[in-house]
């Protein structure tokens, strides 16, 4: 769990460190992710370790990485004894700074962050000396002939007894390792050298947009889904935006359309950059990121929209007033009968709830979304696409379909649209009048 939680916290990071390279408009080009932390189970990886370099005739491995703030290391050496690497030493092995460490019979790692006093030893372990043992997460193998340990520490300790590592920069480094598990037992192998060490560099497969951009894109594509991932969408949000927060996205993931572009941003950048990491690292085609998130939204004075929880709205046919809630509104249309059925510009209900309405006119297509809900009609068919699922529209009658009127309207079928938005619909035929109830 400990290590969970670190791991979140260094992803959190390193994608709020790195930087990004995308600049152009609202194009979106995918960039090859590289994973962040080892791990350090022992086992070294293909990609776990950005650098690495050998000794002894390839009887001596070292691969590192860094993740600022942190150092990640693997040494492995042929050996059923132990290994280890030094930091900067001034003169043969004083002052280095060391890990060393082994794997018992039992498959017990030992480890120690230890410091070398004089030329030729001793090196204590930096809590004998009255420093600190810093070496945050570890792990170790002795496989065959081969012993391997992984470690994570941070560039800087703080511990005068570890030296600062830059996160770019070079290292004056000793190796050795020896034949038993001893902490006192003199190298079988050990050398001098030096390694260059460099920021592993992680690129974000989302892109980064101001309030401004945002609002042009949301202009500008009504396939645009937008989630809010704070815990704060009810006091107001951005129109139409879904509400998950962070933490419970990983679960949710499976109610996002992958295919449309989507928009995320919370009240502070961390969860929101958690979320369009995790988004683009799960298919999502698409991923933007609103800097700044809801306040620069709302500074740029932006609409926004508050949780209702009921919206009604009463239709009557022949009646070009409709009442939204306590208001009379007036529509420069009228809802008629067709095929028994009340059909109607769907402006007046989808505005009302929030919903975004796009036309594709090669298609003769209406599309229709709210929240996680998405409705696709044809001008002349009777089926109709319901979150991808082909479904008709009257199952008991087939000549139900969205049609054009002059001078050029498109009329559909208010019942099917408002159920399929999960509206209660009423029908009263005294009154010829449509009641629509939307409770989400
Ligand atoms: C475990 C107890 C250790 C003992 C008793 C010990 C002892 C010695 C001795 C006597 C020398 C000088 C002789 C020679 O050059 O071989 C030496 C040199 C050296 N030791 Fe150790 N050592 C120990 C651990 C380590 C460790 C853990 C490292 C880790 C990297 C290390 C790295 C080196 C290196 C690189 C040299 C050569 C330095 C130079 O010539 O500039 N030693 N050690």
């Amino acid at each position: 769990m400990t290590m969970k939680l670190i791991k979140l916290f260094l992803s959190l990071r390193i994608f709020a460190l790195s930087f990004f390279l995308l600049a152009s408009h609202f194009f979106y080009f995918p960039i090859v992710f590289v994973d962040a932390n080892p791990t350090l189970d022992g086992v070294i990886q293909k990609d776990e370790y950005t650098q690495s370099k050998t000794y002894d005739n390839n009887n001596f491995e070292l691969h590192w990485r860094v993740e600022s703030p942190n150092f990640f290391m693997a040494i492995r050496a042929k050996t059923k004894g132990w290994v280890s690497v030094g930091f900067s030493p001034t003169v043969m092995m004083k002052d280095a700074d060391m890990i060393i460490g082994w794997v018992e019979s039992n498959n017990e790692v030992k480890i120690f962050d230890a410091f070398s006093t004089g030329d030729m030893g001793p090196h204590p372990p930096d809590e004998n000396l009255g420093g600190n043992n810093d070496i945050i997460a570890f792990g170790g193998t002795e496989s065959g002939e081969w012993t391997t340990l992984e470690f994570q520490r941070k560039l800087d300790t703080g511990d005068k007894y570890d030296k600062v590592f830059p996160s770019s920069g070079n290292i004056k480094i000793i190796v050795a390792y020896g034949s038993r598990d001893e902490f006192a037992s003199m190298h079988r192998f050990r050398a001098t050298d030096s390694i260059t060490v460099e920021a592993a560099k992680v690129e974000k497969k989302y892109k980064e947009i101001s309030a401004m951009e945002a609002k042009q894109l949301y202009d500008s594509d009504y396939t645009l889904m937008i989630l809010d991932v704070s815990s704060a969408w009810k006091n107001g949000h951005l129109p139409g935006a879904v509400n998950i927060e962070f933490n419970q996205l990983t679960q949710n993931l499976g109610k996002f359309n992958k295919e449309r572009p989507i928009l995320v941003y919370c009240h502070g950048d961390a969860p929101a950059i958690f979320a369009a990491d995790l988004l683009s690292k799960n298919g999502f085609s698409a991923v933007y990121r609103l800097l700044g998130n809801y306040g620069a939204w709302t500074r740029e004075g932006f609409p926004v929209e508050k949780y209702k929880e009921v919206t009604k709205l009463k239709f009557q046919i022949g009646n070009e007033q409709y009442w939204l809630d306590e208001t009379l509104k007036t529509m420069d249309t009228r809802p008629v009968i067709l095929e028994g059925r009340t059909m109607l510009p769907i402006r007046f209900l989808a505005e009302a709830l929030g919903a975004r309405v796009g036309w594709e006119a090669n298609l003769q297509q209406v599309s229709i979304y709210l929240q996680f809900i998405e409705v696709k009609l044809q001008i002349g068919n009777a089926m109709a696409v319901v979150n991808g699922k082909n479904t008709a529209i009257d199952p008991s009658n087939e000549k139900v379909k969205p049609i054009v009127v002059p001078p050029g309207r498109t009329l559909l079928p208010l019942r099917f649209v408002a159920e399929s938005l999960q509206c209660k619909v009423d029908w009263n035929p005294a009154q010829q009048e449509v009641l629509i109830t939307y409770a989400p």
